[in-house]
Parts: structure tokens; C-alpha cells; sequence
């Protein structure tokens, strides 16, 4: 099993972009944590990240095919993106929609997920724990496939 990971904008900035919120951790630090914990789940993983809302649609759509589950930290395009929902929904991979803090108990711009609907669910507010629950999520929801 294949496990896409993808990651939206300014994410590239994690371990310095507002600590207090995101924390400390690099993408790399999580994308290392992600792979130690699919290699006990013994499933594949590939981790993306993109400052381009176009990059992002592109990688859902050749997902198709390749990846039996995609989770997403769509980042600010979580909020604004008819795109991102419209690929997700077109492709229909399962989708797991994962954010670092917890959106909800932030500005209310933040508190619309334009692709929740279109996703199996949503992980937020557990830091870098977030895409780990979102990794055993994408297992579970592989194996409920079958
Ligand atoms: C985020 C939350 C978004 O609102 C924000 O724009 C981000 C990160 C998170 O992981 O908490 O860039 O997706």
C-alpha cells in the first residue's frame, strides 16, 4: 500500500515559522517520524510539499492509480482553494485532511475547510502527532476497503 503525503504552503518554513503554533519540528524531522512510524505499519510513503496551489492539484490528479490513500496539510489552501476540493472530489482517492494546529480554535477565516467535505475526515490540533494519526487513519481507511 501507497500513502501520499501532501503539503501546502509555507510549510517548507516549519521548526521556524511561528514555533508557538506549529512547533518546533522541521517537515523533514515530521516526514522522518511519518517514515519510522510506515515502516512498522510496513506501508509506503512518498511526502511533497508545494508553494503552488497548480503543483498540488497536479499531484492529486496522477495520484490516480498510485496511491490508494492521499493525506493532506493543505495549509492556507485549505481555506481557499475550489481547486484542491474540485481534484480530490474528481480523482477520488480517499482523502485525509490533516493540519498541525487545531484550525477551529483559531480566526474564524481559518475555521472553513473548503475540502473537508470532499475528504474521508479531518486531524487537527495534535502538532506534528497530527500526521502520524493521519498516516494510521490512511491504513485504516485502506483496510476497511478491503
Ligand atoms: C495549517 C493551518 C492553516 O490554517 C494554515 O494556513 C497553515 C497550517 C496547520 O497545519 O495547522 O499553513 O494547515
Amino acid at each position: 500500500m501507497k500513502i501520499l503525503f501532501l503539503n501546502g504552503p509555507n510549510l517548507n518554513l516549519l521548526g521556524t515559522r511561528e514555533p508557538e503554533v506549529y512547533g518546533r519540528l522541521t517537515l523533514a524531522d515530521i516526514e522522518a517520524m511519518v517514515r519510522a512510524r510506515a515502516a512498522e505499519l510496513k506501508v509506503e510513503v512518498e511526502f511533497r510539499q508545494s508553494n503552488l496551489e497548480g503543483e498540488l492539484v497536479g499531484w492529486i490528479q496522477e495520484a490516480k492509480g498510485k496511491f490508494q490513500v492521499v493525506v493532506i496539510n493543505a495549509a492556507a489552501y485549505t481555506h481557499t482553494s475550489v481547486a484542491l476540493r474540485d481534484a480530490i472530489s474528481a480523482v477520488g482517492i480517499p482523502t485525509i485532511e490533516i493540519h498541525l494546529s487545531n484550525v477551529h480554535a483559531r480566526e474564524e477565516f481559518r475555521h472553513k475547510s473548503l475540502i473537508a467535505p470532499v475528504c474521508r475526515g479531518q486531524i487537527c490540533g495534535f502538532g506534528s502527532k497530527s500526521y502520524i494519526f493521519g498516516l494510521e487513519a490512511a491504513v485504516d481507511v485502506n483496510e476497511s476497503k478491503k
